[in-house]
């Protein structure tokens, strides 16, 4: 006999969410003028303003645990049940970085921390992990944290969409921002637009293709969606896409809408989607965080309410995999918004001269086992202090309002 159990299932979704980004950025006007290209490429062509840049003390698990410190604020950390870390620029092979930041973040022993791989898209899949996970403990809450640094070579055209950044998403039932729909539609192929192999620390990539591969999971991904939802794209009010660049949220909507024949006028497009771009814009690929981050641009710029709206939602991940997925704004929403906190992040960020810049790219930590200590560069609550015999030192950042140390780091090492 099968038993029908869906109509027991609580609601789930995501309750509350935080991003992290590093504390500088170089402006696109810096890095055109010296390529030799104009800013209108990047500004209009690409759709990207700023660029986040990692200092040499920051890097995945330091915007990682930031992100997290942010969303836990207030949180009974007993009912943790789980951390989730999704990366493609882990900083080991073994150990997860999630377990990093299961120490920064000092959680309970009981709370499980692991790390997810499948490009920008293992996110999705994280998440969507974790939505099962509360489904059948409706009592607890699943942390995913999406957090990547984006590297392409110095002057190769991927370079102006590099990025960096972390964004922490609560899992609960009955959450406060967004209810998931059940129904997901995914599409995988073994291709090779983009991918990074361990012995290089910046990714290779055939950009043109991966567009069109892009292009095609997604076309591929929502008739599976359709498959299990049945949904007219009439149900949406409003889409977010992966981000490696804003405009490609452009070409995404503008697939999408002319697959179903949808009779909106170039505004009306741009207006399902505007809002989700606007934090990407300002700070540029942040690899398995840029859906999420886009779907936190909607939720905390768009000027309209949308409690009740459904927004569809899609992942993509190179190599590939792409995931439709949907979900439904929650009443009162607003009031768990951290819009306040994130505006003033990216405003308080400092700007870089390209010189800079091009040291921070080249900075390294030591592979010899030797003890080297990072210089304070980073505003964030976390920094890399730097590493000893193998091991990354994470300490919290002193002068940080939630730092108890008042020291500095007892030696700068050179960058
Ligand atoms: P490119 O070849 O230097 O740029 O690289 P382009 O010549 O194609 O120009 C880009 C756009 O700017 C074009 O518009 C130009 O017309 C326009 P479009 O034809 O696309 O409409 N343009 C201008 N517009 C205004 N004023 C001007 C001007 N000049 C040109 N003066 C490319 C672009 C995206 C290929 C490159 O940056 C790249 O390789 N980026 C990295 C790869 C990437 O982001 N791929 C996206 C899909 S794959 C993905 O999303 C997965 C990923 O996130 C990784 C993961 O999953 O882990 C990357």
């Amino acid at each position: 006999m099968s038993i029908n159990i869906s109509n027991h299932l609580p609601t789930v979704g995501i309750d509350r969410m935080s991003f992290s980004v590093p504390s500088h950025y170089l402006p696109l006007e810096a890095l055109a003028e010296n390529r030799g290209t104009s800013f209108r490429k990047y500004q209009v062509g690409l759709g990207q303003e700023k660029m986040s840049v990692p200092a040499p003390d920051e890097d995945i698990i330091t915007l990682a645990a930031n992100a997290g410190a942010r969303v836990l604020e207030g949180e009974d950390l007993s009912a943790l049940d789980t951390v989730i870390l999704a990366t493609e620029s882990g900083i080991d092979q073994s150990k997860a970085g999630a377990i990093y930041v299961h120490g920064l973040l000092n959680l309970p022993s009981h709370c499980r921390a692991f790390e997810v791989k499948q490009a920008c898209c293992s996110s999705t899949a994280a998440l969507q992990m974790a939505l099962a996970g509360v489904s059948i403990k409706p009592n607890r809450k699943f942390l995913v944290i999406a957090t990547d640094v984006a590297r392409y070579g110095l002057e190769t055209a991927g370079e102006p969409t590099q990025g960096a950044g972390a964004i922490a998403i609560l899992v609960s039932a009955n959450p406060r921002l967004i209810a998931m729909d059940p129904e997901s539609g995914s599409y995988t192929k073994d291709v090779m637009d983009f991918w990074r192999p361990n012995y290089l620390d910046t990714a290779l990539v055939d950009g043109k293709y991966s567009i069109k591969v892009y292009l095609d999971a997604l076309e591929n991904a929502w008739a599976e969606y359709q498959r299990e939802a049945d949904r007219p794209f009439e149900a949406f009010s409003r889409f977010c896409y992966h981000l490696p660049f804003t405009r490609m949220g452009e070409k995404a909507h503008n697939q999408l809408t002319s697959l179903v024949d949808a009779q909106l006028s170039k505004e009306d497009r741009l207006h399902q989607i505007e809002a989700g771009l606007m934090y990407n814009r300002q700070i540029g690929n942040t690899y398995t965080a840029s859906l999420h981050l886009s779907i936190l641009s909607m939720l905390e710029n768009d000027t309209e309410d949308l409690s009740g709206k459904r927004i569809g939602l899609f992942s993509y991940g190179s190599g590939c995999m792409g995931t439709f997925f949907s979900g439904t704004v929650q009443p009162g929403y607003r009031d768990t918004l951290l819009t306040e906190a994130h505006a003033k992040q990216l405003a308080s960020r400092i700007p870089l001269e390209l010189p800079t810049y091009e040291d921070w790219y080249a900075h390294s930590l030591p592979c010899d086992g030797q003890t080297y200590l990072t210089p304070l560069c980073t505003r964030g609550q976390f920094r890399l202090g730097g590493i000893d015999a193998h091991q990354r030192q994470y300490e919290a950042s002193p002068g940080h309002p939630s730092s108890t140390r008042q020291d500095g780091p007892a030696q700068l090492a050179q960058v």
